[in-house]
């Protein structure tokens, strides 16, 4: 086996170039130039700087472990760095997912999405990076179930023995702040009652059965740490492939359905997750849809080796065409649910002050 590396995505929105729909390139070459210096440092193997839609992704390999704070504190400090360009530029939101007064040890809860794995390199080390824009973390339930539990996409649960006994699942509460595991597919009923409501129950990592690490996701909802509207989290996830793990075609296969996720206008609208190539990432109509952009690399000693950009390809143009019909769809019922979320879900409500105009006019009803 080789050695241990460490993959770590940290996030942040801290401007949106024009409205929330894109980031400036100033903002794109300060964090470049912040990236740069440490892996000059040798805080970082090495780095990809990416972003989709208003969030700026920090792709970055080191050798520190997961919850590091050395690097922790390096992608709070660039996110402050770019706030500061964000600012200058007059761009819309500058700082908004910088929730804290000032970094203490850890991101997490901060306002920052963050995605980590530590894992032995193996001979070659394929790995996919999911970022979204316009939803939130649970947005990855839904092609995580499919990539690590279900046969009808995943050929290799059912005929590689390397992937037949399947996999572990974390899966956190992220109202009660608790977690638990799920062995799949023994458990895989118990399982969906939980992640079929990804408003709250959200998959975090999975695992091999041997232990070794799989898939990891952003899970922090900034609603639910602020206490208020902040914008969504637009989250990140990771996924290494192939080998006794998902086939790249196996893990990009669950997004040719683009499947229903809340995040949409305001935080408050259910719209279909779109898979765009990195050229498409820019939010437009009605703030969206909601969409997701992959990378592919092949990790060596540390190196990132990629960008690829999985969804430029025409085997997704139809799940681009079927994610319009769905916007058109949506966007008729207009402020109607399901397109509007539930009233405990919007992350902006007048409820309170239409309740408190209208409280003399309601009457007891037989
Ligand atoms: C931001 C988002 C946007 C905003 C909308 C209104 O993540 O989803 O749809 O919520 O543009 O923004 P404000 O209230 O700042 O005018
Ligand atoms: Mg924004
Ligand atoms: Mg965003």
């Amino acid at each position: 086996m080789g050695e241990k590396i460490t993959l770590s995505v940290i996030k942040a929105d801290v401007g949106g170039y024009v409205g929330h729909s894109d980031t400036h390139p100033a903002l794109l070459s300060k964090a470049e130039e912040c990236l740069e210096k440490a892996k000059k440092k040798g805080l970082l193997v090495d780095y990809c700087r990416s972003k989709v839609g208003d969030d700026i992704a920090l792709i970055m390999t080191h050798k520190r472990g997961a919850d590091n704070e050395d690097i922790h504190r390096f992608a709070w400090e660039t996110f402050e760095e770019t706030t500061e360009v964000a600012k200058e530029y007059g761009q819309y939101g500058a700082g908004q997912d910088l929730l804290a007064e000032a970094f203490s040890g850890n991101v997490k809860g901060m306002g920052p999405g963050v995605a980590e794995m530590e894992f032995e390199e193996r001979p070659s080390e394929p790995v996919l990076i999911f970022l979204a824009d316009k939803t939130e973390p649970g947005a990855w339930n839904y092609p995580l179930y499919k990539m690590f539990a279900d046969p009808f996409n995943t050929a290799g649960l059912v005929i590689d023995p390397k992937m037949h006994d399947g996999f572990n699942f974390e899966v956190h509460d992220l109202f009660e702040r608790k977690k638990v595991v799920f062995s799949c597919p023994e458990d895989v009923y118990d399982m969906l009652i939980f992640i079929g409501a990804p408003s709250r129950y959200v998959i975090k990592n999975v695992f091999r059965k041997d232990g070794d690490i799989a898939a990891a996701t952003s899970t922090q909802r900034l609603a639910l740490i602020a206490g208020r509207y902040v914008g969504k989290d637009d989250p990140v996830m990771i996924v290494r492939c192939q080998s006794g793990l998902p086939a790249v075609g196996e893990a990009l296969e669950p997004f040719a359905f683009p499947h229903t996720v809340a995040g949409w206008m305001r935080g408050s609208h259910h719209g279909p997750l779109m898979p765009v190539s990195l050229k498409e990432d820019t939010p437009t109509r009605f703030d969206g849809p909601p969409r997701v952009v992959a990378h592919g690399f092949q990790i060596t000693k540390g190196k990132l080796i990629g960008p690829r950009d999985m969804f430029a390809d025409l085997s997704y143009d139809r799940a681009r065409k079927i994610a319009l019909a769905a916007a058109d769809y949506l966007r008729r019922h207009g402020p109607f649910e399901p397109h509007r979320l539930p009233l405990d879900e919007m992350e902006y409500t007048t409820m309170p002050q239409v309740m408190e105009k209208l409280k003399d006019r309601f009457e007891v009803a037989d």
